[in-house]
């Protein structure tokens, strides 16, 4: 078999993704059995765009596997500064590493390097397309804490037009049976055509509201808020007026339903206030501990590396 990439989570079949998540709960529970088994191998991570949780736990993820890591953190520390392409980056890289992931402003600019490259690309975050290693990390949360993927009514709050992780989200989940939608934004950060297409074609019951209370939160399993995407606005005025139109606060919690799970892929900004912090449905950090086995599992994956039990 050729190298095998990430680009979209469509990329593994349901039953490749359920193997995967069942790796990434194996290696939560048994670190100790994983913690050589990359000895040898190193990561590069490519960062164009700024990160925090996303760039670290892939670090810590190879570390953790007992590799190593490379990379840069910013496009100015790079040599894409003097011009250079990513699809000649990643042939150098190649030469470098085991296997890359990268985060890029441009959408589809991983996809570009995956052409070129000699080993497997992981795409990390492109603009504000897609980020499916965000999504098999939100998946392991939902599985570890509901108990399941189908079945469940799933509420998205916020920038919904320019947030690659809900749009990896949706089309995943939208995979399974019993799921719907309730997608709350403001009128001008819908959900982009392309992905309410492809709700309705599979036939996946959905809403699009724009309120976020008592009504719309009756009877979610999930509440994944998310930022306003800061980044990809055409103009600060713009930014400015959308960037608090959503906040989840301790008040909002009171009529949300005793077992919804609030989700975030964060950084927060106000969008969750801190007050909610302590509230046992907010699992958000939770969620950026499984990020590091869902990525762990990934790069084995990836790698064709297997356990022996
Ligand atoms: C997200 C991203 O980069 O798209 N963050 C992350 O990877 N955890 C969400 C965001 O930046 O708002």
């Amino acid at each position: 078999m050729g190298i095998r990439h990430l680009m979209s989570p469509l990329d593994f079949s349901v039953e490749e993704t359920e193997k995967l998540l069942d790796l990434a709960q194996d290696i939560e529970q048994h670190r100790d059995r994983y913690s050589h088994i990359c000895d040898g191998k190193r990561i590069a991570t490519l960062f164009y765009e700024p990160s925090t949780r996303t760039r670290l736990s892939f670090e810590a993820a190879m570390m953790n596997l007992g590799g190593k890591v490379l990379g840069f953190h910013s496009e100015s520390s790079s040599s894409a500064t003097k011009g250079e392409s990513v699809a000649d980056t990643i042939r150098i890289v190649s030469c470098y590493a085991d296997i890359a992931a990268m985060r890029h402003p441009k959408e589809g600019a991983p996809l570009v390097a995956s052409l070129k490259s000699g080993i497997p690309v992981i795409n990390a975050g492109d603009g504000g397309h897609q980020h499916p290693t965000q999504t098999l990390t939100d998946m392991l949360t939902i599985r570890s804490l509901k108990g399941r993927l189908g079945n469940l009514r799933i509420g998205l709050c916020g920038d919904l037009k320019f947030g690659r992780t809900v749009h990896s989200l949706i089309e995943s989940l939208s995979r399974y049976e019993g799921i719907s939608f309730v997608l709350i934004s403001p009128e001008e950060l819908r959900v982009p055509s392309y992905v309410r297409n492809g709700m309705r074609a599979k036939g996946i019951p959905f809403e699009e509201v724009v309120r976020l209370d008592k009504d719309t939160m009756s009877g979610l399993d999930v509440l994944y808020m998310t930022r306003v995407q800061k980044e990809r606005f055409f103009n600060e005025a713009d930014y400015v007026r959308m960037k608090d139109f959503y906040i989840l606060d301790r008040e909002k919690m009171l009529v949300a339903p005793e077992d919804m799970i609030v989700l975030h892929p964060l950084p927060r900004v106000n969008e969750i206030a801190v007050d909610v912090d302590d509230d046992p449905r907010a699992c958000y950090f939770r969620q950026a501990q499984y990020g590091v086995y869902a990525r762990m599992a990934l790069i084995l994956t990836l790698l064709g590396i297997e356990v022996k039990k």
